[in-house]
């Protein structure tokens, strides 16, 4: 079976011969020295200043908009995966949503002032699958009208813009380290923020709001992730230029195999180098969508409808009309990109895609 992704795993025994050094110490979870080494490695890798490693790529973004979100309204985008805006009506703030640029499919920065209100508290935005928001645009808005920044970067692992790690931009940036990610520790995900007061916050409300065993800096929750989880980060770590050269190897056959007649493919933005996270297409039509999905489906091919249903039609938010993400959400499809996938499934897969028709 050839599913939209498959899980980078190293072998048991580079696993195991990592995990031997939480056994040998009796120490499962609370910061570990697996925690600790895979936060410097990841650090440095990345170029960043702080990173705060949780249990789930969730979790960071409920903690950003607790202590940024204020119960507010958050500005936000319809095109991502539903944990964008359930993290911000779960915090009890209100999503306020604003259409998508149709090329690059991250919000439309041109649109973000109409709708700032003076309840609005943030902006959250996805670098969805990896393609920068339209940073600097944005930072001048949210300047202007003294509002946090919020970057879901879920999808951003090792994406760069203008030079620069695509975590070090906004006020808090977060990712997923989910079995399904590029870089992953199975479950598990990430804080980036450079501001040492706020990174402080971030920090204790990720662990209880312990300020040592008996003391609390205030209020917070438990997002710590675990040496077993952390170990698997390490031991993935090791192979890492391996994944990025694969899946972009894999990248480079769609793009030059697939005739792009019946759906085009997305836009990256300028000044990025990008991390070949996920291969989407855009049909011309959703049943031209449907008709490539039974198909490759009868071949044991399962590409994956991300991101559907546009998050502003959720049955939890106040309704709202947003013309470019309801369009593209039903016409949208991720294609298998893994390491490991064979040339002659991807053959398959293309020949599949080629000959549909109008
Ligand atoms: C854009 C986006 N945000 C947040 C998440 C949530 O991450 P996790 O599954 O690690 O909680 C995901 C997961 O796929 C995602 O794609």
């Amino acid at each position: 079976m050839i599913n939209v992704t498959k899980t980078f795993l190293p072998s048991q025994e580079e696993y195991q011969s990592i995990l031997k050094r939480a056994w040998d110490k009796v120490w499962l979870t609370n910061r570990g020295i697996l925690t600790l080494e895979l936060e410097e490695k990841l650090k440095k890798y990345l170029t960043i200043n702080n990173i705060i490693i949780t249990n789930n790529g969730t979790i960071p973004l409920q903690i950003a908009l607790k202590i940024l979100g204020n119960n507010g309204e958050i500005i936000t985008t319809p095109f991502s995966y539903v944990a964008t805006t359930s993290a911000i009506v779960w915090e009890n703030c209100i999503p306020v949503f604003v259409d998508i640029h149709p090329e690059y499919l991250t919000i439309d920065e041109e649109k973000i002032e109409a709708a700032i209100t003076p309840n609005t508290k943030a902006i959250l935005a996805t670098h969805v699958f990896g393609n920068p928001c339209h940073v600097e645009v944005i930072e001048s808005i949210a300047k202007k009208h003294s509002l946090y920044v919020i970057y879901d970067a879920a999808h951003a692992f090792g994406v760069t813009y203008a030079g620069n790690s695509l975590f070090n931009f906004g006020d808090v940036s977060t990712c997923s380290f989910h079995a399904t990610k590029i870089f992953h520790t199975g479950e598990g995900g990430a804080l980036f923020c450079n501001d040492d007061e706020l990174y402080h916050k971030l920090f204790y409300s990720h662990n209880f709001g312990h300020n040592g065993p008996t003391d609390f800096h205030g209020l917070g929750i438990n997002a710590k992730i675990s040496e077993l989880q952390s170990a698997m980060g390490l031991a993935v770590f090791n192979h890492i230029e391996t994944i990025f050269e694969e899946r972009k190897k894999v990248v480079q056959f769609y793009n030059e195999n697939l005739k792009f007649n019946t759906f085009s493919t997305f836009k990256i933005r300028e000044k990025t180098s990008w991390n070949y996270s996920y291969y989407p297409i855009v049909f011309k039509s959703e049943e031209l969508l449907l008709q490539a999905v039974s198909i490759l489906n009868k071949e044991n091919i399962f590409p994956r409808r991300y991101f559907y249903p546009s998050l502003n039609t959720l049955n939890y938010v106040s309704p709202s009309v947003m013309p470019i993400s309801e369009s593209i959400s039903p016409r949208i499809l991720c294609l298998p990109l893994y390491v490991g996938l064979e040339e002659t499934d991807l053959n398959k897969i293309a020949t599949i895609l080629n000959t549909l028709e109008c």
